[in-house]
């Protein structure tokens, strides 16, 4: 995963186990001064020279130690950078490349939390590792055959430490986990609701939902310190059980080595050789409980994080919108897209939305869709841009099965304005670019005036520069879609998807944006979803749905003459608008 780090993850080691070494020098200093010192009171040895000379030793020791440890930090701190920085770009390619159902499943804010925590604790982790545990192992494995060489019952006891301690800390893991993971899911609950709430917050202002909201919050965090409660005391306990066998260890290796000094079988250097060496080795143990705890919380994390890895992507690799774009060329006769017999649910668990459906749409054509609200007018149009897959029929575009298109190349071939703007924070020139990055200043223009949206940029502050905030909250509903009608038209491409673009608009704006989304329409195949049937009266055909099924097909002349969806909704708009205008007369003469 992280392959290129290895040489700096080499270089921490190896300052580590500088460290270690270095380290270990200095009993063996303190060890020699002591014996000179003995020596001395007795009237022998180098004396004060040779006690000074190893005084001045320590300092070297230390100095290097003090040198290397830093230098070792500063590789650390560099390589946990570079690791957050491959880790994090790895988890937005992934998410780039998973399928649209991965994200209808899931919270903003919990992808980002999860991505967070695994990060940190990650890179946490193998930082401490680097720095910490083969310095340790090594200052252990020295100390016992230090320790071994003056008695080998002592190293013995101190090697029985060891696996106690280890399994001891075993026990606890599964449990500690289990509980980390509970916690988690809190974490991730609260926070994507709270990136929810942040992000509409307008609604939660007008439903005066804050408290609610925040009580949700307080809710999650709540039960995170109940679980920590639990878990906290469990370790602890454990890590009493753990460190109460290694005192007593500890009381036996101490026994020995007082009671070895005073029988004189070591020196007094000898001892204090080993009251060092003993606690030298001991560190590590306790060192270990920490590094447990670490690992287990990276586990938990990496296990978050691979389960992102490891869902079924939609493609290998991000697409190049270049080299993919190539245009699909229509075979001569060939509907431009053709559903047969298409079925299709959102999820198992869910209703049919299509019920095998079958129609085709011919080059150049203009297709209308006309059902009620929640008949499966944007499914088609998410299935024709390869969002979803049909669960049985099949869906060609250009004569080509979808499931054989790479989708990068469908998805260039499609200009869709969907039935929700979405547009993204910046600038409007950036929001009307988004599909071609490249576009001159002049071809931004002139989207923006054939979707009638250059008036009011030019009269906004910063004009093209201006900037419209998240999602383009600084927009009005009717700006905003003649945004995201500019952006669509920009992209130039031969099959257009227009949902509900212009319902946010009022008549007389929506006649002139039409205007310009006729032109466009000229040589291109268009599929037009519209409740304002005014908008589609000038389409080649309109199809109209009802449950899941083709109810009816034809122009619109035809169709308004059956008793069919068209007719219907054309009657009652008629009334609609009949009955407008007397109440509106009604006003004006009471005005
Ligand atoms: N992501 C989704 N997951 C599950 N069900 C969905 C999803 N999107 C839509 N649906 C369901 O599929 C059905 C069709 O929705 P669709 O958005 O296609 O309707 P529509 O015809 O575009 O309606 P409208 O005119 O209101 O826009 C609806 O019943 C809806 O509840
Ligand atoms: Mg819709």
């Amino acid at each position: 995963m992280a392959r290129e780090l290895l040489p700096a993850y080499a270089a921490i080691v190896a300052s580590g186990v500088l460290v270690a070494a270095t380290g270990l020098a200095v009993p063996f200093i303190i060890k020699s001064a002591t014996d000179e010192v003995v020596a001395g009171l007795q009237g022998s040895g180098g004396g004060v020279p040779a006690v000074l000379w190893l005084a001045f030793l320590l300092l070297l020791v230390d100095v290097a130690n003090t040198l290397i440890s830093n230098v070792g930090g500063y590789l650390g701190d560099v390589m946990a950078i570079r690791l957050r920085s491959i880790l994090s770009r790895n988890y937005f390619e992934k998410l780039l490349r998973l399928p649209q159902r991965y994200f209808d499943n899931e919270l903003t804010g919990t992808i980002i939390s999860r991505l967070q925590r695994s990060i940190t604790e990650t890179t946490g982790f193998l930082n401490m590792f680097a720095n910490n545990f083969l310095p340790m192992l090594l200052s252990v494995f020295a100390s016992l055959v230090i320790i071994g060489w003056y008695s080998w019952w002592l190293a013995l006891l101190m090697l029985a430490m060891y696996p106690l301690f280890t399994w001891l800390t075993a026990l606890t893991s599964r449990r500690w986990q289990k509980l980390e993971k509970a916690k988690n899911l809190e974490f991730d609950i609260a926070g994507g609701r709270f990136a929810e709430v942040v992000g509409q917050i307008r609604v939660v202002k007008s439903f005066v939902a804050e408290p609610r909201e925040l009580a949700h919050f307080n809710g999650r965090y709540d039960t995170t310190i109940g679980i920590t409660r639990e878990q906290s005391a469990y370790w602890h306990k454990m890590d009493v059980a753990r460190r109460g066998a290694l005192n007593l260890i500890f009381f036996g290796i101490y026994a020995i080595i007082f009671t070895s000094t005073i029988s004189g079988a070591f020196t007094l250097g000898v001892m204090v050789l080993l009251i060092q060496l003993v606690n030298m080795a001991r560190q590590p143990v306790q060192g270990m409980s920490f590094l447990v705890d670490s690992s287990q919380r990276a586990i938990t994390g990496c296990i978050d994080y691979f389960k992102v890895m490891d869902e079924p992507a939609e493609f290998e690799g991000i697409p190049s919108a270049d080299a993919e774009a190539g245009t699909l060329q229509t075979p001569l006769g060939q509907p431009v897209v053709s559903f047969t017999d298409a079925r299709f649910a959102y999820g198992d668990d869910n209703a049919e939305v299509l019920r095998g459906l079958s129609f085709d749409v011919r080059r150049g054509e203009r297709v209308a869709f006309v059902g009620e609200s929640g008949v499966g007018k944007t499914t088609l149009t998410s299935l024709l841009l390869g969002l979803y897959h049909l669960t049985s029929g099949t869906l060609r575009v250009d004569g080509r099965d979808l499931t054989e298109v790479p989708l990068a190349q469908l998805r260039s071939q499609v200009g869709v304005v969907f039935q929700d703007p979405a547009l993204f924070s910046g600038t409007i020139r950036e929001n009307i670019a988004y599909g071609r990055p490249d576009a001159t200043e002049e071809e931004i223009t002139t989207a923006a005036r054939r979707s009638h949206a250059h008036g009011f940029i030019i009269a906004l502050p910063g004009g093209y520069d201006a900037e419209i905030g998240e999602r383009g909250v600084k927009l009005s509903g009717g700006q905003k879609q003649r945004i995201a009608v500019a952006r669509a038209m920009l992209k130039d491409a031969p099959i257009l998807v227009l949902d509900e673009a212009t319902s946010s608009l009022d008549s007389k704006a929506e006649r002139l944006v039409q205007e310009g989304l006729e032109e466009l329409m000229a040589d291109r195949t268009t599929l037009i979803i519209a409740h304002r049937l005014s908008t589609i009266s000038s389409v080649d055909r309109i199809i109209t749905m009802r449950d899941g099924l083709i109810d009816e097909i034809g122009t619109p002349a035809d169709l308004a003459l059956t008793d069919g969806i068209y007719a219907e909704l054309l009657s009652l708009q008629a009334s609609a608008s009949k009955a407008d205008r007397k109440r509106l007369q009604r006003y004006e003469i009471l005005g």
